[in-house]
């Protein structure tokens, strides 16, 4: 059977710490890719290098020639500028939609059978510029948020009752912003709801702190933002594709009607397999969180807007 191969463009943060991640676990080859010239090979040796040590056989290299990156099973890409002080939301999106869209292109071309997860932020709305510029099928263009969100509610829940994050699990729906509507009916404690758990207001504020994780670390960092969280989301996602896992992930999928929505990039549970999104998982809401849903929907809705047509 032929190795897996996965390029990462950009070395940075989450580019390289996804990188470490796939080589670690023995999931594939690895092409680290980046506009910066020699950062992506010294990124690339340097994960070589550890590989004796830390005993896989994983091939990693870096390089900036998309030549390099042809035949890859998944492309993940997270290269993009961070917001800067001073700079509006609008010119990020169109910063970073100019560089997904170009990187994107590039590698499309020469691994016209990929599965992008795109990383870069605003995630949802650099989604739909990966679909445009790759015109792959809505199968292989998936976001990587709702794992990280969910995974953040999972890590504040097992903090608030004291019991292992392994028992815990978490259900976030939406948008990757403000307006994310993280599902506290569905999440749990060894199966048991959390509003069965805890008091509304505890609820509702490890709610809040999910909604404001990455700002969280943001405030901390102050000149980055989070990585080795998104590095292990998008880990996860590689790991359910390339093992056809068909595990149920919430991940940014272009709806087609699922949840009332229509032609968006919004997270949704979708069953990852060796085909990408092999099926929107719909599960019935309330009222109250449908609306929550359809809010976010059109947060989302109105940054795509803001997109060249
Ligand atoms: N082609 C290739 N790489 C590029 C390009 C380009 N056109 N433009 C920028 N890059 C590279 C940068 O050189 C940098 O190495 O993208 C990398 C981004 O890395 P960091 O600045 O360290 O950002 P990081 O923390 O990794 O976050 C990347 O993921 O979670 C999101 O919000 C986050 O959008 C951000 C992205």
């Amino acid at each position: 059977m032929a190795r897996n191969k996965v390029t990462v463009i950009g070395a940075g943060n989450v580019g390289a710490t996804t990188a470490q991640r796939i080589a670690e676990s023995g999931l594939a080859d690895v092409v680290l890719v980046d506009i910066v010239d020699g950062l992506p090979q010294g990124k690339g040796l340097d994960l070589a290098e550890a590989a004796p040590v830390v005993g896989h056989d994983a091939c990693v290299v870096g390089t900036n020639d998309y030549a390099d990156t042809a035949g890859s099973d998944i492309i993940v890409v997270t290269s993009g500028i961070p917001r800067k002080p001073g700079m509006s939301r609008d010119d990020l999106i169109s910063t970073n939609a100019g560089i997904v869209g170009a990187v994107v292109k590039a590698a499309a071309a020469v691994s016209p059978d990929a599965i992008i997860i795109v990383v870069t932020n605003p995630l949802d709305v650099m989604c739909h510029v990966a679909m445009q510029a790759s015109g792959f099928p809505r199968e292989r263009v998936i976001g990587m948020a709702g794992v990280l969100d969910s995974a953040r509610f999972r890590t504040f829940i097992a903090m608030e009752l004291g019991v292992s994050v392994k028992d815990v699990h978490a259900f976030v729906l939406g948008g990757h912003g403000d307006t994310m509507v993280p599902l506290s009916r569905y999440s749990t404690v060894a199966g048991v709801p959390i509003t069965e758990l805890l008091p509304a207001d505890r609820v509702k504020a490890l709610e809040e702190r999910t909604a404001n994780g990455g700002a969280e670390i943001v405030a901390f960092l102050k000149t980055g933002s989070a990585f080795y969280a998104p590095a292990a989301s998008t880990h996860e996602m590689v790991d359910a594709i390339l093992r056809d896992r068909k595990r149920v992930l919430p991940c940014a999928v272009m709806l087609k009607g699922e949840f009332g929505v229509d032609g968006l990039f919004v997270g949704v549970p979708a069953v990852l397999g060796r085909k990408g999104v092999e099926r929107v998982f719909e599960i019935k809401l309330t009222a109250d969180e449908q609306a929550a849903f359809e809010k976010s929907a059109n947060a989302v809705r109105e940054l795509v807007k803001v997109l060249p047509a």
